[in-house]
């Protein structure tokens, strides 16, 4: 779809005063921008991204597909995968008559331990910056805006609020700015996200020489910055500093207070009608000004259309990392011991704003099974879990209606009735959701218990519960966390308590809001806990060992949860939780041949990678997981993902580590020697892992490589085949800048598919942006003197041609 060329709302603008104009400025709720008859703007309807269209509630909201997660889209290093998911996210928004998609996430993968990563793409600038304006053309190319988000230096989450990220101007400009640039650049995004943190002591949302001087000046950006939510702080600054939507709403510290502050002469009129005509362009490019836009039908999110889609697109970025004696694919003839608590509750998103609320989740179990029939012994693993979570999959049903879920019943003071909710596939609800009918003073959540024996069972969120289980009740205070917003969703606060129960025995908490009742009314998350209680680590190990030594071939799985990537937490270790290394020794010391899959997002260390056949990256797959990782093991399509991220070979052992600041400052001491950049200059030890490496089931030569253009600089080599599979290979060209001050970096990449035998010519253009340096002296922008080399690299672990420059 082209887009109409933009029309001139000075006419639209003059005809509302101050306070209609000013009060366009805030949204109307959560998740929605406030209409205005009188110039004909309709509601304008905000959904977060990135990985699937939630929808306007925050939780609990309507059923959408489940994509993969960032780092596995960026894995398959293609565009036009990116594009793909970009448009099909965009079908979903239409779906729901959503304007605005709040995403992609390019922040970088700065310290692995930062806790969102795996909601952005790389440690990379540009791929970043491809694989998201990629994305952005997909979604707008189809009506519906992106949002690049969060501008800018937020890479880590520890005091995401106040967090001071010191960062050079060198560094900000040739880095952390690059994606937003290329995006806007290449794709034009509609709208962007102002972040929660300061920039040099500046927040984001204040940010004049950011948001005015460099995206709006330098880059003549013409769409919308929106502040994070809850973000902005300031009225006059942040609206002379380019901010020019305050999120959400209704309240916020704009409204009366920028009128008086216009008034006062603080900020110019004209400055509040430069917001409001980025905002009427948003508008107008979405349908939500001038022609209403038509919305035609859309796949269902458990449709075949998607169930191919999203098992196609999580099978391809999933990277094979080892791959001894071809330990993969697995042959049909196999039996297989498939292991861990990750096969049978396969971790398929991070945690945060990114979550939705899928039609269903496919575990692996469930995937390998339907393929290999009773050819599959699964073993549930060892806890991978400090904090206990909602009751899943069905363990609660709905005592009215038999479904899985719960029963939720909110009662005003005086004892009646608001309403009485299923809540479906998740025994939670969030205080923010918007659609109550009424101050709720006491909530009664039900569920009846599938399992038997002993179970821990409890509630989660602020008030005073009273849990009753059969004849036994506990009565106890929950207290506000202190945390802060995203933390009393995340993290509310939550009691557990084990017991003795019988099949159909029904769980009912109560709990009394009193003075609470406001944060139930805001951010508070409630729920029921239950899941069968904790085995002996040991007994759990043993099973697994006595699977693993019965079979052919042994698959654990083991990962990371959103106890670890999620937003608002960071990580502390890159250790896998719980007993997860010990289980995969036991099991590599039992089974004729082991096979890790790890389910992550983000690097995780690997005690026992010399003892293992095989280990396959299977990311954060999306609804879809576990039918992709059983196509990927089998080799119906090939895992041809390539790292986006590098993967220290130890805690510590990063370039950029700590995501503590001190004084109230992340220093981003390092400069822009992030990830393999680093590593290559010695900064950090060698990696377990390199930022581009990834096996597939191909096997490859190189010859011919030459240089056939100078600028850009073009890249030309021959690949072969050598192995026995079809297989797609990414042709990456990195470049060594002559200047000693300057790292190693991806200048750009090319893949191609071949088939066993065969080769193909690649031609690979280079990034010209990857040849300038930012003069800080002079404030602008020069070329990096002439020389330094190229390197054609399966990831810097393995290069093949060295080109030197002239
Ligand atoms: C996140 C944003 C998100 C917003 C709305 C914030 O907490 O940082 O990425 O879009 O919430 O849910």
């Amino acid at each position: 779809m082209t887009t109409a060329p933009p029309t001139d709302h000075a006419s639209l603008i003059r005809a509302l005063d101050l306070p209609a104009k000013v009060a366009l400025l805030t949204g109307a709720t959560s998740f929605t921008l406030a209409p205005e008859d009188r110039i004909g703007l309709r509601e304008l309807r905000l959904s977060d991204g990135p990985t699937g269209v939630r929808g306007l509630k925050f939780h609990g909201g309507r059923v959408v597909a489940l994509f993969p997660n960032a780092t596995l889209l960026a894995s398959t290093w293609s565009e036009d995968s990116a594009y793909e998911v970009g448009r099909l996210l965009a079908e979903e928004a239409m779906a729901q008559e959503i304007h605005v998609v709040l995403g992609p996430t390019i922040n970088l993968h700065r310290t692995p331990l930062g806790g969102r990563l795996f909601e952005a793409y790389s440690e990379d600038p540009l791929l970043t910056g491809r694989i998201a304006a990629a994305y952005v053309r997909g979604m707008q190319d189809n009506g519906v805006a992106a949002c690049l988000k969060h501008l800018v230096a937020n890479e880590s989450e520890t005091d995401r609020n106040t967090v001071d990220s010191v960062v050079d101007e060198t560094t900000l400009r040739e880095v952390y700015l690059l994606p937003f640039e290329i995006a806007v650049q290449d794709a034009e995004a509609w709208s962007i996200m102002a972040a929660y943190n300061n920039v040099n002591g500046v927040a984001a949302t204040e940010q004049d020489y950011v948001n005015n001087g460099i995206v709006k000046g330098e880059w003549g950006y013409r769409g919308l910055i929106m502040s994070d939510w809850f973000a902005t702080k300031t009225v006059a600054p942040a609206a002379n500093g380019g901010l020019d939507l305050v999120m959400p709403g209704p309240g916020g510290p704009w409204g009366e207070a920028l009128v008086a502050a216009v008034r006062a002469g603080e900020v110019d009129e004209k400055v509040v009608d430069d917001h409001l005509a980025r905002l009427l362009l948003l508008a107008e490019r979405t349908g939500a000004l001038g022609a209403p836009r038509s919305y035609g039908t859309y796949p269902a999110p458990d449709s075949p259309e998607r169930r191919e889609q999203l098992t196609r697109l999580a099978a391809q970025g999933i990277t094979v990392l080892k791959n001894d004696d071809d330990a993969l694919p697995l042959t049909s003839a196999q039996t297989v011991a498939l292991i861990g608590r990750h096969a049978v509750q396969t971790i398929d998103m991070g945690g945060g704003s990114a979550q939705v609320n899928p039609p269903y989740q496919v575990s692996v179990a469930e995937g390998l099974t339907a393929r290999l029939g009773d050819r599959v012994t699964v073993v549930d693993g060892v806890d991978v879990r400090i904090r206990p979570v909602p009751a899943r999959g069905g363990f609660l049903v709905d005592p009215e209606t038999g479904e899985a879920g719960i029963r939720t019943i909110l009662y005003d003071a005086d004892g009646t009735v608001l309403e009485s909710r299923h809540c479906a596939n998740s025994a939670t609800m969030v205080g923010m959701d918007d659609d109550f009918t009424g101050t709720v003073a006491r909530a009664v959540l039900r569920g009846r218990i599938t399992g038997s024996g002993t179970v821990e069972l409890g509630a989660m969120g602020v008030g005073d519960w009273r849990v009753a289980v059969g004849a036994q009740s506990v009565e106890f205070g929950l207290a506000v966390t202190g945390n802060g917003f995203g933390e009393e969703v995340l993290t509310p606060p939550l009691r557990t308590d084990v017991y003795q129960v019988r099949e159909g025995d029904e769980l009912e908490a109560t709990v009394r809001l009193g003075g609470a009742a406001e944060v139930f009314a805001g951010v508070g998350l409630f729920g029921l806990i239950g899941h069968p209680a904790s085995r002996e680590t040991v007994d759990v190990i043993d099973e697994a060992v006595r699977a693993a030594a019965a079979a052919d071939v042994a698959v654990v799985v083991v990962g990371l949860t959103e106890e670890q990537e999620t937003e608002a937490v960071d990580k502390s270790t890159l250790h896998l939780p719980g007993a997860q290394d010990a289980l995969v020794e036991a099991v590599a010391g039992a089974a004729r041949r082991t096979v890790v899959v790890v389910n992550a997002a983000t690097p995780v260390v690997m005690p026992w990678l010399p003892r293992v056949d095989a280990v396959l990256w299977a990311g954060l797959p999306g609804q879809e997981g576990g039918h992709a990782v059983a196509a990927t093991l089998l080799g119906d399509i090939e895992p041809a993902g390539r790292l986006v991220t590098t993967f220290p070979a130890e805690d510590e052992k990063s370039p950029a580590w700590s995501v503590k600041p001190v004084d109230g400052k992340l220093v981003y001491a390092e400069g822009p020697y992030l990830g393999y950049r680093g590593h290559y200059a010695d900064r950090a030890p060698e990696p377990a892992f390199w930022l581009g490496h990834g096996l597939g089931y191909g096997r490859w030569e190189y010859a011919g490589t030459r240089l056939t253009a100078d600028a850009p600089a073009t890249v030309t080599t021959t690949v072969t085949n050598v192995g026995t599979r079809t297989s797609r290979e990414v042709v990456q060209v990195y470049f060594a800048p002559a200047e000693s001050d300057q790292p190693v970096r991806l200048a750009g990449w090319a893949a191609v598919t071949v088939a066993p035998g065969e080769s193909a010519q690649v031609t690979v253009p280079a990034d010209e942006r990857m040849w300038r340096r930012w003069d800080a002296r002079s404030g602008s922008w020069a070329r990096l003197s002439p020389g330094g080399e190229l390197l054609v690299a399966r990831g810097l672990g393995d290069i093949r041609a060295r080109l030197p420059l002239g």
